[in-house]
């Protein structure tokens, strides 16, 4: 037994802030973050919205893509770092919502490569067979967890959600998963307060060392695609999409660079989202599923990188 993508959904909130609105904020102009980041924009959800509405748009928009309804999912994995309380998980708030009352709900934690944690989890209990149709979702409010006064952080993020059905079957689908962590760099990136009903307590925003992130995260997508290539005994050449974690696009174009995958083969929506961490990888892959680019039969890679440091990468036939 295998899984598959059946179908993919995003969801960004309505309000758009642009650089030139955070000139009016902070000491920073859009040429610096255009060009050391590529972000032109990013959305911000709406002080009533939480992770677990933001996921339900998502999670609506799957399901009407693999043509299933709410009450044909028995498992549902909630990425998210910014989840909606404490307890119970963002992912039993969003099972509430869709109106399922049966299977298993529940969140991970693994920040920036939360969705290839989530989705790698799903795989495994769809293969042992304890599941049988899973959703599986990278939703965040990231604005929520930033200082708005810190040039530094503040441009880099936004909100957003996006989502799969991921189904049981017979031939791949997910050809692999690999995933890796490392605590001793907790330090370079994190976040030491609390979120709690979808605002923050206690030392409350995201800190980060921009320039060690910045090599961290470029050495090990480059390991994390080579361990995928190597285990499925395939070549950079076989790649038709990559959908790396959309931090930052010089982080995207030097991984690309040192792997050998030309641009063109980059999905890339960092420009128009910024890091909106767990929900990058599926926001991406549903714009480029939805405009036509990935197509049945095309071999796509997975990565991500976030803190922790956590990364890893889900390889799929699609
Ligand atoms: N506007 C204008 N100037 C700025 C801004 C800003 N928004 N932010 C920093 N600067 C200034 C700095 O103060 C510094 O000024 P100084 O030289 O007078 O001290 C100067 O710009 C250069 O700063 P650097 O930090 O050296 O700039 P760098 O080219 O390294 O870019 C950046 C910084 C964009 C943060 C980069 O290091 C980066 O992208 N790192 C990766 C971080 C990341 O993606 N984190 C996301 C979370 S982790 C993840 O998702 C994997």
């Amino acid at each position: 037994m295998r899984s598959r993508i059946a179908g993919t959904g995003s969801y960004l909130p309505d309000k758009v802030l642009t650089n030139r609105d955070l000139e009016a904020m902070v000491d920073t102009t859009d040429e610096w973050i255009v060009e050391r980041t590529g972000i032109r924009e990013r959305h911000v959800a709406a002080p009533t919205q939480s992770t677990s509405d933001l996921a339900m748009e998502a999670c609506i928009r799957a399901l009407a893509a693999a043509g299933r309804k709410p009450e044909d999912i028995d498992l549902i994995v909630v990425a998210t770092t910014t989840p909606d309380m404490i307890f119970p998980s963002t992912a039993c708030l969003l099972q509430k919502k869709l109106g399922v009352r049966h299977g298993a709900a529940f969140d991970v934690q693994a920040v920036c490569s939360g969705f290839v944690y989530a989705l790698a989890t799903a795989d495994q209990f769809l293969r042992g067979g304890l599941f049988k149709r899973a959703l599986v979702v990278g939703a965040e409010v990231f604005s929520r967890i930033i200082d708005w006064k810190d040039r530094g952080t503040c441009v880099l993020f936004g909100d957003g959600a996006g989502a799969v059905v991921l189904e049981a079957s017979n031939a791949p689908g997910i050809l692999s998963s690999h995933l890796h962590a490392d605590g001793s760099y907790a330090d370079i990136l994190n976040t030491p307060g609390q979120v709690w009903g979808g605002r923050i307590s206690g030392d409350p925003t995201l800190k980060m060392d921009g320039g060690a992130v910045f090599k961290l995260a470029v050495r090990v997508l480059e390991e994390a695609a080579q361990e995928a290539f190597a285990a499925n005994g395939v070549t950079v050449d076989d790649l038709d999409w990559l959908v790396a974690h959309q931090a930052n696009v010089r982080i995207i174009a030097s991984t690309a660079r040192k792997l050998g995958v030309p641009e063109s083969k980059c999905v890339v929506t960092v420009d128009r989202h910024a890091n909106t961490s767990a929900a990058s990888i599926p926001l991406a892959l549903d714009v480029a599923v939805r405009d036509g680019r990935i197509l049945p039969g095309h071999l796509v890679l997975l990565e991500g990188v976030g803190g922790g440091f956590t990364w890893g990468s889900v390889l799929v036939r699609w």
